[in-house]
C-alpha cells in the first residue's frame, strides 16, 4: 500500500485487478535522445565558462564511475540511486550543507560526444535552476569536476512512481489522482519559469513516504533561452515513445506546455488502469497510435475508474492540443473537480 500523507483523501479502496506493465527494456519505454542537435561549440563566450566546450580529449580522460567514498566536488559518493540512458544519479553527502543530495554525473560509458552530453548536462542544470516549486527537486550546483562534470539536486526520499506501477499495477483511483494533480501543480510552475519539460513519464516522478510527489529529470527541457545554444539541425526527436505527445513526435523542438499536459494525462491513464493507452511492439507502432488512434477509455478498460477520472485523462489525451486542458489552472481545476466528487 501507499502510505498517505494528511491530505483530505478518501480511504484507499482496492484497485482494479493489477495489470503487469511491460518491462523496462521494454524499447518503447525508452528516451529517444537526440545529442547531435546540440552544438559542440560557440557558445563558451556567452556562457562564460572557460574550459567548458573544449574538444573531449582536452577536457579530462573518460574516468570510471565514482566509487563509495569518492570525493566529487565538496560531496562524498554514499549510494548508487539510479542510472539512464546517459546519466548515473548517486546520493551523496554535502560536506559544506551537511545533508545528503542527489549528483547526477555523465555515464562516459554510453557518451559518445562528450562536449555535446556536458553541454547536454549543463541545459539540464540551467532549466532546472530556473524553477522552484516544492513538488520541483531543488537545483544545488552544478560542477565541472575533471573526471566528473556534475548536477546536484535535493536529496528526495521516495521511489519512482513507474517502478510502484510496475510492481503492483493500477493505483487506487483516489491515490492516482491526488499523485498527478500534484505534477498539475509542478508543471504549473515549469511553464512560469517558461519551460516545457518534455520527458514527463512514471520514472520521472518520485513518490515519498507520505504521498507527496516530486518531479525529476529536466534532461530533455526546453527554453527559448536553450534553445539559442544549440544548433539546428531539423526537426528534433525527444521524449520516451510511450508518454509521447502527436504534436511532438512529429517534431520536438517546436512543442508547448500542452505536450506535458498530454505526457501526464498518458500517466494518468497508466496510474489508473495499470496500461498504457498505446502498446505495440516498437516505437513506430506506438507513435502512429500517438497520432492516429482513440484510446480505450479508461473507465471502459476497468470498471474501479470513476468515469470523471476516466474523462479527464482522455481530455488530456486529445490529438490536437487545442482540445486539450488550455493551461494548468484549468487543469488544476479539473482535478479538484473529479478529486471533489465522492465516488
Ligand atoms: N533528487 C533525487 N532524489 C532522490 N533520487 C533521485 C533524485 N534524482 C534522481 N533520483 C534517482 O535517480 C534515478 C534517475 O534519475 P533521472 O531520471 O534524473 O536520471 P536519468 O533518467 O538516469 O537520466 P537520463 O535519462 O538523462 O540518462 C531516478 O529514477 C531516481 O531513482
Ligand atoms: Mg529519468
Amino acid at each position: 500500500m501507499l502510505p498517505m500523507n494528511d491530505e483530505p483523501l478518501e480511504p484507499a479502496r482496492s484497485a482494479s485487478s493489477p495489470t503487469m506493465l511491460s518491462s523496462p527494456n521494454d524499447p518503447t519505454l525508452t528516451p529517444i535522445r537526440v545529442t547531435e542537435t546540440v552544438a559542440s561549440s560557440g557558445d563558451t563566450h556567452t556562457l562564460g565558462f572557460p574550459q567548458r566546450d573544449k574538444p573531449a580529449e582536452e577536457i579530462a580522460p573518460a574516468a570510471p564511475l565514482p566509487e563509495i567514498g569518492t570525493v566529487v566536488g565538496p560531496f562524498v559518493i554514499q549510494e548508487k540511486l539510479g542510472e539512464g540512458v546517459s546519466c548515473h544519479v548517486f546520493r551523496a553527502w554535502d560536506e559544506i550543507r551537511s545533508c545528503p543530495v542527489a549528483l547526477k554525473i555523465l555515464n562516459w560509458a554510453n557518451v559518445f560526444d562528450r562536449p555535446a552530453a556536458m553541454k547536454q548536462l549543463r541545459m539540464e542544470a540551467m532549466a532546472l535552476a530556473r524553477v522552484k516549486h516544492s513538488r520541483v527537486v531543488r537545483f544545488l550546483d552544478f560542477g565541472f569536476d575533471p573526471r566528473w562534470p556534475y548536477l546536484v539536486t535535493e536529496f528526495f526520499e521516495g521511489r519512482p512512481m513507474g517502478e510502484l506501477l510496475r510492481a503492483g499495477g493500477a493505483l487506487p483511483p483516489e491515490w492516482a489522482l491526488f499523485l498527478i494533480s500534484q505534477m498539475a501543480d509542478a508543471l504549473g510552475a515549469v511553464w512560469q519559469a517558461g519551460l516545457v519539460h518534455r520527458d514527463i513519464k512514471p520514472d520521472n516522478i518520485l513518490i515519498g513516504p507520505n504521498g507527496n510527489a516530486k518531479l525529476i529529470d529536466f534532461g530533455l527541457a526546453k527554453a527559448d533561452v536553450l534553445e539559442a545554444m544549440r544548433e539546428r539541425t531539423g526537426p528534433e526527436l525527444a521524449g520516451t515513445a510511450a508518454y509521447l505527445a502527436p504534436e511532438q513526435a512529429k517534431d520536438a523542438s517546436t512543442v508547448d506546455h500542452r505536450a506535458d499536459i498530454y505526457s501526464l494525462g498518458v500517466t494518468l491513464y497508466e496510474a489508473l488502469t495499470g496500461r498504457l493507452p498505446f502498446e505495440g511492439r516498437n516505437r513506430v507502432q506506438v507513435i502512429f497510435q500517438h497520432l492516429n488512434t482513440q484510446p480505450v477509455a479508461p473507465a471502459q478498460r476497468s470498471p474501479h475508474v470513476p468515469a470523471l477520472a476516466s474523462d479527464l485523462s482522455v481530455w488530456m489525451l486529445s490529438k490536437n492540443p487545442a482540445d486539450r486542458p488550455q493551461n494548468y489552472q484549468e487543469l488544476r481545476q479539473a482535478f479538484d473537480t473529479v478529486m471533489g466528487v465522492r465516488y
